[in-house]
């Protein structure tokens, strides 16, 4: 595990499957009919059970970019942050400000349902096939700053599937470290 503090909020990167986390709310990586899918979205309908395909039914779809909030039914998190990412097609469309945006949303929402912890998957980094290395850094920048839309959050967890991306996390976190300081 790799942790970086800011203030009082604690980033860490851990290889998990994101289904099994007790924390206030887990993001999924959905798609625009928020129907479900494979990938992270599968595995969180089919942890959650039915009830989590009966409320996004009701929701009207997302758009790319953006988030929506459901319970999180049989999952160990409250909530469930259903947010569209871009599908990859080469970056000349938009891809980074919009993965930016899923994260900014998500955050937005998590602050909004006051809570103090949340988990996200690499967004876009499997099926959509986003650049994993450009995304981790999309991912941090932009989780670091939105944290002021989400005040009560001390914990965020960045959720990876497979060893190299939790490398490409840990990096990118230890880069962010402020060196130590000096003794005088
Ligand atoms: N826990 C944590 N990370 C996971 C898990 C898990 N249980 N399962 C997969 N990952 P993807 P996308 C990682 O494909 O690229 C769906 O069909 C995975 O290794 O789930 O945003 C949706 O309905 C990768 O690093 O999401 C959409 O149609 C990351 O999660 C489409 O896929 C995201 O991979 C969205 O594609």
């Amino acid at each position: 595990m790799s942790v970086l503090m800011l203030g009082a909020c604690r980033l860490e990167a851990c290889e998990a499957d994101i289904t099994t986390l007790a924390v206030d709310a887990i993001v999924n990586a959905a798609n625009t009919s928020l129907l479900g899918g494979g990938g992270v979205d599968g595995a969180i309908h089919r942890a959650a059970g039915p009830d989590l395909l009966r409320e996004c039914e009701t929701l009207g779809g997302c758009a790319t970019g953006d988030a929506k909030l459901t319970r999180g039914y049989r999952l160990p998190a409250r909530y469930v942050i259903h947010a569209v990412g871009p599908v990859w097609r080469g970056g000349a469309h938009a891809e980074a400000a919009l993965l930016a945006s899923c994260y900014r949303r998500s955050l937005e929402l998590a602050g909004a349902a006051q809570c103090a912890s949340i988990a996200f998957p690499a967004i876009s980094c499997g099926i959509y096939r986003f650049p994993a290395e450009q995304a981790v850094r999309i991912a941090i920048d932009t989780v670091v700053d939105s944290l002021p839309l989400a005040p009560k959050v001390t914990r965020i967890v960045f959720a990876c599937f497979g060893e190299p991306m939790l490398r490409l996390y840990a990096e990118e976190l230890a880069r962010r470290q402020a060196p130590p300081s000096k003794p005088a």
